[in-house]
């Protein structure tokens, strides 16, 4: 059994569409603050496999301004819990229109990271794993790494998780619609923003959606 593993309805109500029978476990991981999704989703992962002792995805998505570049990213939550989504839809169109730009360009990027305990064959798809080095240890625990096979020379070994990165680009709205979470109402992609449309037409287009596309497929395999 697959689990979605986050505290965000509106993800799994989204990932319903490609992944038939994933059950839902909310439990709030500790979400690490990186630059870039990767490292932040696959950190999210090992957690949530400790915690649900089972194959688990989790993703982490955020929202990349071109004329602000990139920002609000990896940092997309604290921005929205501080500023606020349409203080944040200003910032990005008042910096494209200083650019001398009439258009707001963004996209949403999503990462979608599947951990099973289980190494993983090499695919376009790359496998995070980890970051410990071998002067994390304190003496005791290098001793034990020499005779512990989750050790390699000292390091540890982190449980590998496999990235799937979904991609839609778009531009920086004032607010529509009244679906959707997050920064959906600021976001238009082909004349739409993602709140005015149901989770299944966002799924269709959607970065989560490519992301779990690419997960869904790579899945059915393995
Ligand atoms: P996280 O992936 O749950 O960490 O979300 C990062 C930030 O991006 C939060 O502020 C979310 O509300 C926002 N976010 C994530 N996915 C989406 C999406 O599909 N649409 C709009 N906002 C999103």
């Amino acid at each position: 059994m697959l689990s979605y593993v986050t505290t965000n309805q509106g993800k799994v109500r989204e990932a319903r569409a490609y992944l038939d029978g994933v059950e839902a476990v909310e439990f709030d991981y500790t979400e690490i603050q990186a630059g870039e999704l990767g490292p932040v989703a696959a950190r999210g992962a090992r957690e949530a496999y400790g915690h649900v002792e089972g194959p688990v995805i989790v993703d982490d998505a955020g929202l990349f301004v071109d004329a602000l570049d990139g920002f609000p990213g990896p940092y997309s939550s604290y921005v929205e819990e501080t500023v606020g989504v349409d203080r944040a839809g200003e910032l990005a169109r008042s910096a494209a229109e200083a650019d001398g730009d009439a258009t707001a360009r963004a996209s949403f990027r999503c990462v979608i990271a599947y951990c099973d305990g289980e190494d993983f064959a090499a695919t376009p798809e790359p496998v995070d794993r980890g970051e410990r080095r071998g002067q994390d240890l304190g003496a005791d625990e290098r001793a034990a790494a020499s005779t512990d096979d989750t050790v390699d020379a000292g390091r540890p070994r982190d449980v590998p998780v496999k990235l799937f990165e979904g991609v839609v680009p778009g531009r920086i709205v004032p607010p529509r619609g009244e679906g959707g979470f997050g920064y959906d109402p600021i976001f238009e992609h082909d004349g739409t923003t993602f709140a005015e449309l149901s989770p299944a037409e966002k799924t269709a287009v959607s970065h989560r959606g490519r992301a779990l596309e690419k997960f869904a497929e790579w899945f059915a395999e393995r």
